[in-house]
C-alpha cells in the first residue's frame, strides 16, 4: 500500500554497499526504490553496478563544472528531476556544498568506515591501524555541514588483528556497511528515525503503516 521511498545514490568507487541495498530492495527486506545513482568517475564500478540492475545512472565529473557550487547544482538538479526523496553517499569521496545540503535537509545518510567520532575523514582504515585500535568498524549517519560530524543512526563494530593490513581490515569492515547500510536505510523508509538535537531516537513501527510517514515526501 504505502509508496516506496526513492532513493539516490552517489558513489565514486566499486559499489559494493550500493549492491548489498540493490539486493536488499531485490529479496524483499527493504521496501524502496533506487532512482538514480549518481558517480563523479565514468570508470566507477558503481555505475556497471546500477546499468546491471536497470538502474538510471549518470556520470557527473568536476572537471566539466567550473566551480563545486556548480558541480553540486548539477546533481541536486538530476536527483530533483529523479523524485529522489533520500540521497545515500555509498563511498563517495567528496564533501557535499551547503547549496547540496540545504536542498535535501536531514534527507542524506553516509557509511564511513570508522566507529565515528574516531578517525574521520580519508584512509580511516590506516589511521585505526596507525592508531593502534583494537576495535573499528562503521557508521551510518546523517550528514551535516562538517566532516563525518552528522547525527549516528547505526554502528557496527570488528576487531582490528594483530596481523591486519588495510585491505584486511576494510573488507572486515565492509562486510558490516553491507548488513547495517541497508537496515538504516530500511528505518527511515518506515519513518521510523527522529533527530532530537544530536541523537538519533529509533521509535518503534507504528501499528497503522500509515502514521509512519514522519518523513513525508518533499514536495
Ligand atoms: C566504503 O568502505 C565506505 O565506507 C567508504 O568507501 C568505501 C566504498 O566502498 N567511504 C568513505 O570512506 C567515505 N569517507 P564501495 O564503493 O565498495 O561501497
Amino acid at each position: 500500500m504505502s509508496s516506496k521511498l526513492r532513493l539516490g545514490v552517489l558513489a565514486s568507487g566499486g559499489g559494493t554497499n550500493l549492491q548489498a541495498i540493490i539486493d536488499r530492495i531485490q529479496d524483499g527486506s527493504l521496501n524502496a526504490e533506487i532512482a538514480l545513482v549518481i558517480s563523479d568517475k565514468a570508470s566507477a564500478g558503481a555505475l556497471q553496478r546500477g546499468r546491471r540492475a536497470g538502474i538510471p545512472v549518470r556520470c557527473i565529473a568536476q572537471r566539466n563544472y567550473p566551480d563545486r557550487l556548480s558541480f553540486d547544482r548539477a546533481m541536486v538538479e538530476e536527483l530533483r528531476k529523479a523524485r529522489v526523496e533520500l540521497v545515500i553517499l555509498a563511498g563517495f569521496m567528496r564533501l557535499l556544498s551547503p547549496l547540496f545540503l540545504d536542498a535535501f535537509p536531514d534527507r542524506i545518510l553516509n557509511i564511513h568506515p570508522a566507529l565515528l567520532p574516531a578517525f574521520p575523514g580519508l584512509n580511516a582504515q590506516q589511521q585505526a591501524l596507525q592508531h593502534g585500535a583494537r576495535l573499528s568498524g562503521c557508521t551510518v549517519h546523517f550528514v551535516d555541514s562538517g566532516v563525518d560530524t552528522g547525527p549516528i543512526v547505526m554502528q557496527a563494530a570488528v576487531p582490528v588483528l594483530e596481523n591486519d593490513s588495510v585491505e584486511s581490515l576494510s573488507q572486515r569492515i565492509l562486510r558490516q556497511e553491507h548488513r547495517i547500510y541497508p537496515e538504516a536505510i530500511r528505518l527511515f523508509a518506515e519513518g521510523r528515525l527522529r533527530i532530537l538535537h544530536r541523537r538519533v531516537i529509533i521509535v518503534c513501527p507504528a501499528e497503522n503503516p500509515a502514521e509512519a510517514l514522519i518523513n513525508p515526501p518533499i514536495a
